[in-house]
Parts: C-alpha cells; sequence; structure tokens
C-alpha cells in the first residue's frame, strides 16, 4: 500500500481566512481510491521556496510515494506551485499533467488557467492539482485509474 502527501498550498489558508476543504476531499478521494498506509495532509502559503522545501522533505526524508498538491497553479503573480514543483523534480510525467488538462477541458475551458504538472522526485511521484474542490475531484478522478501502475513501477525500479 502507497504512502501519501497532500499538501494544501494558499495563503488564506494559512492566513486563517479560508477553509481549507480541497485538501480534505484530496484526502477523502485518494484514501478510498488507493487504500494508503500513510497518508499525510499539511497546508503551507504561496512561498516558493516553502513549497519545494516541503516537497523534497516528503519525498527524501519521508519516502512518500506519491505526493498531490492542491492550489496555486493558475496564472497570477502569487501562484508559484507549479515552478517550485517543477525545481526539485528530477523529470517530469507530462503525460499526466495532459490527461488532467485533456478531461478537464471537457468540463471547463478555465481548465486552460491551470498549469499544473507531474513528475518524479527519487521514486516519488508528484502531481499539482488546481486549489478548487471542483478541480481537485475532476482532475483527481482522471488520473486515479493511472496511479496504481505508475507507483508500482516506481517501487520496482526502486527495489521494493
Ligand atoms: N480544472 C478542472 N478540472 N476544473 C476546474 O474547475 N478550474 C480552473 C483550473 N483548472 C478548474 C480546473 C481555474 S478557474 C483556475 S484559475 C486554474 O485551475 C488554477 O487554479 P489554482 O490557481 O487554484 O491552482
Amino acid at each position: 500500500m502507497p504512502s501519501i502527501a497532500v499538501l494544501t498550498i494558499s495563503d488564506s489558508t494559512v492566513a486563517g481566512t479560508r477553509e481549507d476543504v480541497s485538501g480534505p476531499l484530496a484526502v477523502d478521494l485518494l484514501r478510498a481510491a488507493l487504500t494508503p498506509d500513510r497518508l499525510l495532509h499539511e497546508v503551507v502559503d504561496d512561498d516558493p521556496g516553502r513549497i519545494s522545501a516541503a516537497l523534497i522533505r516528503f519525498a527524501d526524508h519521508e519516502a512518500i510515494d506519491l505526493v498531490v498538491t492542491s492550489g496555486g497553479t493558475g496564472i497570477s503573480p502569487r501562484d508559484h506551485t507549479p515552478q517550485a514543483t517543477r525545481a526539485v523534480l528530477d523529470y517530469e510525467v507530462p503525460g499526466l499533467a495532459e490527461l488532467m488538462r485533456a478531461v478537464s477541458l471537457q468540463k471547463t475551458p478555465m481548465a486552460s488557467l491551470s498549469r499544473a504538472v507531474a513528475g518524479v522526485r527519487g521514486c516519488t511521484l508528484v502531481v499539482n492539482l488546481p486549489g478548487s474542490p471542483k478541480g481537485v475531484r475532476e482532475c483527481l478522478e482522471s488520473i486515479l485509474p493511472v496511479l496504481p501502475h505508475a507507483l508500482e513501477q516506481l517501487r520496482s525500479g526502486a527495489g521494493h
């Protein structure tokens, strides 16, 4: 069973002015679909250094198999999630982001505004999701069928 971390990335949640609905939703969807043996959930603001540091900690020190972020993928100056993710990846898995975008575009043209990326650091798969609960549900549901095989590939490559 995989270990999973959900990282909510939101200035307003950290400031206490917005309730985090998307993070707990991602936790629920991932728990139901992948029955992880460990599931962490943390919240960080939109600071790129803190986002990258959290991803590095999950991958390198907590041995997390799958990190799912929510928020900060848009085009405002305070949206840093894709670049902070890319900065710590060993390589991207563009097909996962393409799949999320392709499915999402069937539902809303606003999906074109998400710059979400996916990729691998060490043996950890990192996937960005948008910040809205609707975006979390739609994007996660589009990639859930692929995730078990993706995680299996990473685990077998690591000799697990
Ligand atoms: N993707 C899906 N599937 N459903 C959505 O409702 N919202 C979009 C987009 N992706 C959306 C979506 C919107 S409105 C924005 S602004 C971008 O994600 C970026 O969101 P973020 O900055 O909260 O990450």
